[in-house]
């Protein structure tokens, strides 16, 4: 097939270009950096710079590699992108990032209506951080807009809009799992728990849903081939609890245990959202993907994937 990679050179995508690849694909990926073209070439692909908030240079790119699928994995959610994380202010650190979501969204549902594409592939994100008590989440609900904190909402709503434009015209929206392995966010976090600034908030109560860079590749591959239609919960098989997961990375990477911190008083600092993440996150179920897209993970559950992170 010829997939179209609209944001190549990211935590995802850079785990996606190859095995797409190696399953005999041709693969166009873009970047919005001319310096980063020559490592979408190693990584097997064509390149291209394209800025997905561009419509004329979307068209343009997509009517240039004629794709079978596109895959949407723009974010900016780096820091070249977005500068340092701010859980306290997430509008203004996710603002590109939001934008990619809805305009880029369309901007690629336009370019592939113009040039003929029959499928595209998007991501979403498996984070769900209200209702704990209402235990896993199926592909079956949609994020209660109402429910979330205010501030985790302006990153829901884009979310929204991509699954209900992406499914409803035929194609699939990939709500992954937080990302650990070469590239994920976990990195970011190591140096916190190394220096125990990553405490456990309220008892550490609520739920993250995780998922190794590779697996959530393998999963976009098998979407891409069986020209999955809907929405997929891309999650490894055991969602935990943060005071679970959390100590058992700070061992994974020889740190001291993290420390317990009342939600009082870090709701200041970490602002109702990182609290709402911290003791109100919700389960996620992969049985979906597993049965309809046959997707098997090569690390079943963070507690053996983390041990890589070291
Ligand atoms: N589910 C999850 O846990 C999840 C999901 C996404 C990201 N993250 C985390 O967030 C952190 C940063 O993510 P990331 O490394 O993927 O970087 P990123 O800055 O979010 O970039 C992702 C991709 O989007 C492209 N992009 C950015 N702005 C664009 C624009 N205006 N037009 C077109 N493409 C654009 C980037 O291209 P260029 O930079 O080459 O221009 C890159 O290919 C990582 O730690 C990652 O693990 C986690």
């Amino acid at each position: 097939m010829r997939v179209f990679v609209a944001g190549g050179t990211g935590a995802i995508g850079r785990r996606l270009v190859p095995q797409l690849v190696a399953r005999g694909h041709q693969v166009t990926a873009t970047t919005t950096g001319a310096d980063k073209l020559r490592l979408l070439e190693q990584l097997g692909a064509e390149g291209i710079v394209m800025d997905g908030l561009d419509a004329a240079a979307v068209d343009e790119a997509v009517a240039k590699a004629r794709p079978d699928t596109i895959v949407h994995q723009m974010t900016g959610l780096s820091f070249a992108h977005a500068g340092k994380p701010n859980f306290r202010h997430p509008e203004r650190f996710g603002a590109v990032t939001n934008r990619l979501r809805v305009e880029g969204t369309d901007h690629l549902l336009a370019a592939a209506e113009a040039n003929g594409v029959p499928h595209i592939v998007a991501q979403s994100v498996a984070t769900w951080p209200a209702n704990r008590e209402r235990g896993l989440v199926t592909e079956e609900e949609q994020l209660p807009l109402p429910e979330l904190p205010a501030k985790f909402r302006m990153m829901a709503e884009p979310l929204h809009h991509v699954e209900g434009v992406v499914v409803n015209a035929g194609g699939a929206a990939l709500r992954y799992g937080g990302f650990y392995g070469p590239g994920g966010g976990v990195e970011g976090q190591i140096e916190l728990v190394r220096k125990r600034r990553l405490p456990i908030i309220g008892g550490g109560t609520g739920c993250f849903s995780w998922v190794h860079v590779d697996d959530a590749a393998s999963a976009t591959v098998l979407a891409v081939e069986n020209k999955a239609t809907g929405v997929f919960n891309i999650v490894d098989d055991e969602p935990a609890a943060v005071s679970e997961w959390l100590p058992h990375l700070a061992t994974c990477v020889g740190a001291k245990r993290p420390l317990r911190i009342p939600t009082w008083l870090v709701r200041p600092l970490a602002g109702d959202m990182g609290v709402a993440i911290m003791t109100e996150g919700r389960p996620f179920s992969n049985a979906k993907a597993k049965r309809e897209l046959g997707w098997e993970l090569r690390y079943p559950t963070w507690r053996e994937g983390f041990k890589e992170e070291g």
